[in-house]
């Protein structure tokens, strides 16, 4: 793997020699996005689904490119009053941990002023994604039974942001 320890604000985590790049999706960004969403979940948004999204007052699209320009990764959000609420995060399967969805995450918020609490839900027979989030500072706040079509329970997530989460 082209990686290696880089101390990022979620301490050492491995990060690809090509660090991504993060932008503000635009409308054009959809049909990428909406690939990297059915080959990563369950139960992926339409490439119409995020097309609509981008344009929402409330909706943080980021997307995270590599050196080539090619679409890695990409995290949607909600940003209500002093609380951010993650809907959507996934990145290529071929481009797992090299840190594309910490520098997603460290983007998001540190492109927010006034930010208190971050929260969202993760399956809670999702592993690996329950890792991540345990890795970038978030802990189980409840759970929901039952939340996901099947049947699968959420576990809620949250974490306090801090002026040093801000640049
Ligand atoms: C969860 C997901 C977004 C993580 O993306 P990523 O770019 O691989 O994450 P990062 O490289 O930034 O990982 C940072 C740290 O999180 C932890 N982590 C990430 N993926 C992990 C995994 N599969 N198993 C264990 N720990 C993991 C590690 O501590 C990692 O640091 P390290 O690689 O130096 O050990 C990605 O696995 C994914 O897209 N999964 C499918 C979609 C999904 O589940 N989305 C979340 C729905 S809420």
């Amino acid at each position: 793997m082209l990686g290696r320890a880089q101390r990022t604000k979620f301490g050492a985590v491995t990060v690809s020699e090509d660090r991504p790049v993060v932008v503000r999706a635009g409308p054009g960004d959809a049909a990428a996005i909406a690939g990297i969403a059915a080959e990563a979940l369950p139960e992926p948004w339409s490439e119409a689904g995020f097309a609509e999204e981008i344009t929402l007052p409330e909706a943080r699209v980021w997307l995270a490119r590599g050196s080539q320009g090619g679409a890695l990764g990409y995290l949607v959000a909600h940003r209500v009053l002093d609380e951010l609420q993650i809907l959507s995060l996934a990145v290529a399967s071929g481009q797992r941990r090299r840190g594309t969805a910490s520098a997603l995450l460290e983007r998001a918020l540190a492109s927010e002023a006034g930010l208190r609490v971050v929260h969202l839900e993760v399956r809670s027979n999702d592993a690996a994604a329950q890792a991540f989030y345990d890795r970038v500072g978030f802990r189980p706040v409840g759970l929901r039974r039952g939340f996901y079509p099947d049947g699968a329970d959420a576990v809620l997530l949250a974490r306090a942001v801090s002026s040093a989460d801000a640049r």
